[in-house]
């Protein structure tokens, strides 16, 4: 393995937190102790990351399918939302975090859609890690979301059909100034992507653990980063040296 000094830090590691549930099951808990736990990490992770140098984390938190849970768990995940944001902002003022939120804001309550604005409004200045997190999120969502403002725009004539390209199409995402992620990471060993950022996600190199998200640590990041040193990322060319 590559020493810590040597390795290279991501820009951008996109994560799939997986696991929440079988963690509760393990131990004979009702899921919603593991979301809770498993909220408890994700702040963990983001003063990790912070700390590490990952200059973007995106996370996903909830997906657009994730509304198929039952009433109570979709229910109780709101409710952490709810109590996570407010410790959020404090997290992300005391470590220079800016909070960005991906996703479809306007299926939530009032005040989740308040404190999510409230979130990025506070700390749009910060310089530190930029923590992005996809809630009620969804990557085909999100391409026809993008799909349809740009078709406004055309209909308006503030652009020509001819300008649309990969650069200005992704413009239209809700990732727009975000840079594409350079490590996917998923917990607890699942080999898909659940609908995460499709787009985004093109050439990106890709690391799957079976260790439970609740579990995840700093090792395990690290881990993730020492086999992110190892690829040889082509990006569909030929390697020269
Ligand atoms: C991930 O954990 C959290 C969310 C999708 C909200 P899960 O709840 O999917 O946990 P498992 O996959 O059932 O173990
Ligand atoms: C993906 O996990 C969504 C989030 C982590 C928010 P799921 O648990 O919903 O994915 P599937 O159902 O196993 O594909
Ligand atoms: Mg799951």
């Amino acid at each position: 393995m590559e020493s810590k000094e040597t390795m290279v830090i991501p820009e951008h590691v996109a994560l799939i937190l997986d696991g929440n549930g079988r963690w509760a099951k393990k131990r004979g808990l009702p899921r919603t102790m593991g979301h809770k736990e498993g909220c408890v990490t994700v702040e963990k992770t983001v003063e990790i990351a912070a700390r590490m140098g990952i200059r973007y984390l995106t996370v996903y938190g909830f997906s657009t399918e994730n509304w198929k849970r039952s009433v109570e768990e979709v229910g109780a995940l709101m409710q952490l939302f709810r109590f996570y944001m407010v410790r959020l902002l404090k997290i992300a003022k005391a470590n220079n975090v800016r909070v960005k939120m991906i996703g479809e804001r306007s299926r939530f309550d009032k005040d989740i859609v308040d404190g999510i604005n409230r979130l990025e409004r506070e700390t749009r200045d910060n310089t530190g890690l930029t923590f992005v997190i996809a809630v009620n999120y969804g990557g085909r969502d999100e391409i026809v979301r993008a799909a349809r403002k740009l078709a406004a725009d055309v209909e308006a004539g503030i652009r020509n059909k001819d300008e649309i390209t990969e650069q200005t199409f992704a413009s239209y995402l809700d990732t727009a100034d975000i840079p594409d992620p350079d490590l996917l990471i998923r917990t607890s060993g699942e080999l898909r992507l659940s609908n995460y950022l499709l787009w985004q996600l093109a050439y990106t190199e890709i690391y799957v653990t079976d260790c439970l998200w609740p579990d995840f640590n700093k090792e395990e990041l690290e881990k993730a980063i020492a086999a992110y040193n190892k690829r040889d990322r082509r990006f569909g060319g030929v390697k020269t040296t």
